[in-house]
């Protein structure tokens, strides 16, 4: 007899790693994690090292693997999802990666963007890839470990090393090194790739200076991504579905009609709004990106990226030590009736979308001897909802016309900032019962594969809300909390964006 069907989603994050089993209704069954360590070389620099990541990711999926025989649940597919743009280069006898992970926060190609811009190459990237020229993405740390690590552009010349985000260096290492491979909603965030043909681009190779040979196969996001090695997890199991946390927390929100449009809240906060088959080019600096691509079809997104949420609340955490948890954050912001005036930009990584200044640094403005924690917390909350605002006001004014926002991540169980965000937005704010969308994303992907789902539609129908927050926010209220926070972010662009 065979124990109830399960899939095993690995969510391999920015700060870590995690192992869940999802039965088919989407009820966790298992849940593993495992934090690791953030390097910090330089100023603006950050690295993961890529044998603690592996050493994690092994340690949480043995983990939950055990719970599923000591449960009776039959694991049938893996799914992956992973933080995206972190980039690797590693050896394609040995296994071993030349260097550190350079993370996707990391800043240290924010020089040669700008020569790259300055000599007039972002139009053609942008209309290639769907994004902008900036240190967030894979080519220019590609470029950078073959600039900076010595014998790596000899060695991969030589087609002796492969380059991968981490979705790749899991599946080469999963696989005991049989498969090269990511899929394209990865691929898209390399800047390498072609989101119109769906492949990576010649021209674009040429002008990040990156060997061909380096580059691993692009497959769909549901498909055959060959099995977990045996002396592994005890058993082979099939790898079926692979997509980055933001288009797989798309998937797990069930947002598949264009127009639909979702808001995940983790160390940065990613807004995603489908627009189908269509690529929509941003006239309001947006990424257009896959948000994944089944049978072969790739549909697309707008995705607007904040590059400080959680993260801002953790720098009120450690860096200030004003509160010793984020669960106290909702009590102190509601005990004030207004910011009193008090404003953070949290530009701690430069800011991203619209804004793309990757030379910006965080302020603090409208500080009077009255302020104190609660308004530092409360503008600390406040900083993640303007940043979506002004992302949902892009996604507007590029044609979009979303209805409602579904959100996930860890700092929507703060019903003060859902509800601050929906009077912000001026838009109904549903929250899901599924609080782990990102790693349900992949697992309805291996679930799509594995023939647990039949379709979109049969995963969409599994989508159940948990509470919906209505806008009740008065215009003008809105306009003074959106006019200070204009006001302060204008005061901290500079001019090298
Ligand atoms: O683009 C970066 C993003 O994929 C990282 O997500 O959740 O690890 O902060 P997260």
């Amino acid at each position: 007899m065979t124990g109830t069907p399960c899939i095993l989603a690995i969510d391999q994050g920015t700060t870590s790693s995690r192992a869940i089993l999802f039965d088919g209704e989407g009820t966790i069954r298992g849940l593993a994690q495992r934090e690791f360590t953030q390097h910090y070389p330089e100023a603006g620099w950050v690295e993961h090292d890529p044998e603690e990541i592996w050493e994690t990711v092994v340690a949480v999926c043995r983990e939950v693997l055990e719970k599923a025989e000591a449960d009776d649940l039959e694991v049938i597919a893996v799914g992956v999802t992973n933080q995206r743009e972190t980039t690797l280069v590693w050896d394609r006898e040995t296994g071993k990666p030349v260097h550190n992970a350079i993370v996707w926060q990391d800043r240290r190609t924010a020089e040669y963007c700008r020569t790259l811009r300055e000599a007039g190459h972002e139009a053609m990237v942008t209309e290639r890839t769907g994004l902008v020229l900036d240190p967030y993405f894979s080519a220019t740390k590609v470029n950078w470990l073959m600039e900076n690590v010595d014998g790596v552009r000899a060695r991969a010349q030589a087609g002796k090393l492969a380059f991968g985000t981490i979705d790749s260096f899991l599946l080469w290492r999963l696989t005991g090194g049989k498969v090269h491979a990511t899929d394209a909603t990865n691929a898209c965030r390399t800047c390498l790739f072609n989101i119109e043909r769906q492949d990576w681009d010649e021209e674009l190779l040429s002008l990040f200076d990156i060997p061909a040979a380096l580059m691993p196969h692009v497959r769909d996001s549901a498909a055959d991504f060959g099995n977990t090695e045996k002396a592994l997890f005890g058993r082979e199991i099939p790898i079926c579905g692979v997509a980055g946390d933001q288009q797989a927390a798309l998937i797990g929100q069930a947002c598949f009609s264009p127009g639909m449009v979702k808001s995940t809240f983790g160390t940065g906060c990613f807004v995603v709004l489908n627009t189908g088959e269509h690529i929509v080019r941003s006239r309001n600096k947006l990424l257009t990106t896959v948000a994944y691509r089944l049978d072969g079809k790739a549909f697309y997104a707008l995705e607007g990226s904040i590059f400080a949420a959680g993260t801002t609340v953790q720098w009120l955490r450690d860096g200030l030590g004003i509160i010793k948890s984020a669960s106290e954050t909702e009590a102190l912001a509601s005990s004030i009736d207004s910011n009193n005036g008090v404003y953070i930009v949290p530009a701690f990584a430069g800011l991203g979308a619209p804004w793309w200044d990757a030379q910006a640094r965080g302020a603090v403005f409208g500080l009077t001897r009255g302020a104190g924690k609660a308004e530092m917390v409360r503008a600390a909350l406040e900083s993640t909802v303007y940043q979506l605002s002004d992302l949902v006001g892009a996604m507007v004014a590029d044609g979009g016309m979303p209805e409602a926002m579904r959100v996930d991540g860890g700092m929507v169980a703060n019903d003060w900032m859902m509800q601050f965000l929906a009077g912000i937005l001026d838009m109904r704010t549903d929250r899901p019962v599924i609080a782990e969308t990102t790693a349900f994303g992949a697992a309805c992907l291996a679930g799509l594969q594995a023939g647990l789902y039949n379709s979109l539609e049969d995963i969409a129908g599994r989508w159940q809300l948990d509470r919906s927050f209505q806008p009740a926010m008065d215009a003008p209220t809105r306009k003074r909390n959106l006019d200070g926070w204009r006001d302060a972010v204008s005061r901290t662009l500079t001019e090298g964006r």
